[in-house]
């Protein structure tokens, strides 16, 4: 079984420039530490043979790259332009409610983190409701008591 900075090097030499396996190499060091904590920057940033700080601005610029530790589901709602015209706030403050927790954070249990997101690209399906990277579509307030019972639930 290969190390995580073997793997980059195989990514690496896919490229003519290393940085230019910064995403994947982000998304590996997301799987191998749970999110990029500063450790995983720096082996990140040791694989590529670049720095931390530059890890660091490709994985800010990214929602599915996490710089904080998140709960075990993500639940991420769309609140861009065509979302919100069909009720997305409403949507996320019925997460709020059912979840117990703001926008941005994660429930006591760490199972689960909610967040806004910027458009999901399924904009004639607003609203547009990511579960751990599953899109939901039409999503009312209504549906949200049934969407948290089955995360809940593990369904
Ligand atoms: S605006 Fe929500 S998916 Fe595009």
């Amino acid at each position: 079984m290969s190390t995580y900075y073997e793997e980059v090097q195989e990514i690496k030499a896919q490229y003519p420039d290393g940085r230019s396996a910064a995403l994947p190499a982000l998304r590996l060091a997301q799987e191998k530490h749970g999110y990029l904590s500063p450790e995983a920057l720096r082996e990140c940033a040791d694989a590529l043979g670049t720095t931390p700080a530059l890890c660091e601005a490709v994985a800010s610029f990214y929602d599915m790259l996490h710089l904080a530790p998140t709960g075990r589901h993500i639940v991420e709602v769309c609140t861009n332009v065509s979302c919100a015209l069909v009720g997305a706030q409403q949507v996320l403050e019925s997460f709020e409610q059912e979840l117990g927790i703001r926008a941005g954070e994660t429930t006591d249990d760490g199972e689960v983190t909610l967040r806004p997101i910027e458009c999901l690209g399924g904009c004639g399906w607003a609203t547009v409701v990511s579960i751990d990277h599953h899109y939901r579509t039409h999503v009312k307030p209504a549906d949200v008591p049934a969407i948290v019972q089955e995360l809940r639930s593990g369904e």
